[in-house]
């Protein structure tokens, strides 16, 4: 594992809209260590979240850094808006990109992390020629496009799969589960090797998002889940 303890990156696609900036103090003042901001296009997967000038304005305001999933085409064509408004972390889809070598390496370039999700369908094998380049993977867990899904269980093998694969070439990898994560599953994903857990509607429909946050934070094999 390349990290000691895993993350939390709450999804902003589950928060209130209409209050958002509360919202984001809230990330802000939990436990959380990262913001995960869903763009989506509308082509890639059936949904349009919202835009960089959304976006922006979440950077203005949050403390911790932008953890940027695209659903998106073409992402190319984005990187540096992207980067300008805010990234740390840039993340494609393998299945977005015809060119995804290259696309990484211009991710770097802007001096961003750079991660690449792979759809619940997209075997991890795929990333063995690339995974020295990539600094996250991002293991769709639900089909990309909504949140509230249900989790898919076959993640756990893919999972260990590339926690064996990046062990022999690329030991500083990042692992991250995006779709369905919550308090059920969150100690089994870590068990099975993952390093970042995003949270949508586990934390943000939860009454009190702190909380669940914190619980998220602290689970594990020896951690008390109360
Ligand atoms: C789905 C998004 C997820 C989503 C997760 O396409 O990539 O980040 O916000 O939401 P939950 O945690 O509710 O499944
Ligand atoms: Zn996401």
């Amino acid at each position: 594992m390349p990290t000691t303890k895993h993350l939390i990156a709450p999804s902003i696609l589950a928060a209130d809209f209409a209050k958002l900036y509360d919202d984001i103090q809230i990330v802000n003042n939990s436990e959380a260590d990262w913001f995960h901001i869903d763009i989506m296009d509308g082509v890639f997967v059936p949904n349009i979240s919202f835009g960089f000038p959304v976006m922006q304005a979440i950077a203005k305001h949050a403390t911790k850094p932008l953890d940027v999933h695209l659903m998106i085409v073409d992402p190319d064509r984005y990187l540096k808006n992207c980067k300008d408004s805010g990234a740390a972390v840039i993340t494609v889809h393998y299945e977005a990109c015809t060119h995804l070598h290259r696309t990484l390496t211009a991710i770097k370039e802007l001096g961003c992390k750079a991660g690449v999700a792979l759809n619940p369908h997209t075997p991890v094998s795929l990333l063995k020629d690339v995974i020295g380049n990539i600094d996250l993977v991002c293991i769709m867990s639900v089909n990309p496009g909504f949140g509230g899904q249900k989790f898919i269980e076959q993640t756990y093998a893919k999972i260990k799969e590339l926690r064996y694969l990046s062990s022999e070439i690329n030991d500083s990898l990042l692992i991250e589960i995006d779709g369905g994560v919550g308090i059920d599953n969150a100690a089994k994903l870590i068990e099975a090797g993952a390093d970042v857990l995003v949270a949508g509607s586990s934390v943000f429909s939860a009454v009190d998002p702190t909380k669940a946050v914190r619980q998220l934070k602290n689970i594990g094999p020896i951690a008390s889940h109360i």
